[in-house]
């Protein structure tokens, strides 16, 4: 039995881009596009969601996720609060399990959860009653579910919806990244014509994500003539790792700078997921420039979660 849906191919919970097919894919992402006007300040929605309460239980640090789901959640109506791990009685021995059904106790309807560990999300899905919902804002390096479609939807808003005319890099720490292998699975699903993945071979993965895809460790080759170029962080501590040399190694090999930027093609747009390392995967002149649209997918996460917060609880 699948524990992301409902026999009838409604959401249940909402915890990967695994095995979300393609309508329901298309689906959400004509959702949030429907919805983008009311994201960003509307008020026509304010009494969907209305006596429903959502809890942002954020294990792990985020910017981002944690605010446009709470913006979300408020633009629909819904009660929504923020419980903080750092002050919580977890730090006194309490499981991550006893915590959620505390507050499942309390009335919470739907949770959006973020973990350092891979799975700990299911496994909070499993632990949940039935009808309360479980959303994955992050878990490990397994998935990042609304990163995975807030790209899309950033994509077809830039190039269209025909996904099989376009090359698309995904560049940086793959093997790390819960966002690359949402995007992935996304990119797969639109039947992508082209899925290029490029890094220094140890942040390549080998246990099967980039199956499919044309793999690259020379970033050079890897840019030319794609339309798209995905940017991945580094996180510090692959250098202590020994995963890479130096930031300034990485920099010179795997930086986007606009010099790289131009062996793409000349309507090609740059993203990157957030938080970034400037002068580390992205030149400031590339983040900020012309063809980036890191912003815009920012302003679409609030779209794509209130589609999924609609989806599972309206
Ligand atoms: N992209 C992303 O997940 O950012 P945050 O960690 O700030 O939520």
């Amino acid at each position: 039995m699948s524990l992301q849906f409902y026999s009838d191919g409604r959401f249940k919970h909402f915890l990967s881009l695994e095995d979300v097919p393609a309508p329901a894919l298309e689906h959400l992402l004509q959702s949030a596009q429907a919805l983008r006007a009311d994201a960003m300040g509307g008020t026509a929605l304010r009494q969907l969601l209305q006596g429903k309460s959502v809890c942002n239980l954020f294990f792990e640090n985020s910017t981002r996720t944690r605010s446009s789901f709470l913006l979300a959640a408020q633009r629909l109506g819904a009660d929504v609060f923020t419980f903080d791990a750092s002050t919580s009685s977890g730090k006194k021995g309490e499981t991550d399990i006893d915590t959620l059904k505390n507050l499942e106790a309390m009335g919470v309807n739907a949770f959006v959860i973020r973990h350092s560990e891979n799975g700990a999300v299911e496994k909070l899905a499993q632990a949940a009653n039935p009808g309360t919902c479980v959303i994955n804002a992050g878990d490990g390096r397994h998935q990042h579910p609304t990163q995975g479609l807030l790209d899309m939807l950033s994509i077809r808003q830039m190039k269209g919806n025909d996904f099989s005319k376009l090359k698309i890099l995904i560049a940086g720490d793959i093997k790390h990244s819960r966002v690359a292998r949402s995007d992935l699975n996304a990119l797969r699903t639109l039947n992508t014509g082209e899925i290029r993945v490029c890094g220094p071979a140890s942040l390549l993965p080998t246990d099967g994500t980039i199956e499919g895809c044309s793999r690259f460790e020379d970033f050079d080759q890897a840019i030319k003539d794609v339309d798209v170029v995905m940017m991945l962080r580094l996180q510090r501590e692959r250098m202590e790792e020994g995963l890479v040399a130096s930031l300034d190694s990485y920099f010179q090999d795997y930086g986007l700078t606009q010099t790289r930027l131009a062996l793409a093609k000349r309507d090609a747009i740059v993203m990157h997921p957030g938080p970034m390392n400037r002068g580390v995967e992205i030149a400031d002149a590339v983040a900020d420039g012309p063809q980036s649209i890191i912003l815009p997918q920012v302003s679409n996460g609030v779209a794509v979660r209130m589609a999924v917060l609609k989806a599972l609880l309206a």
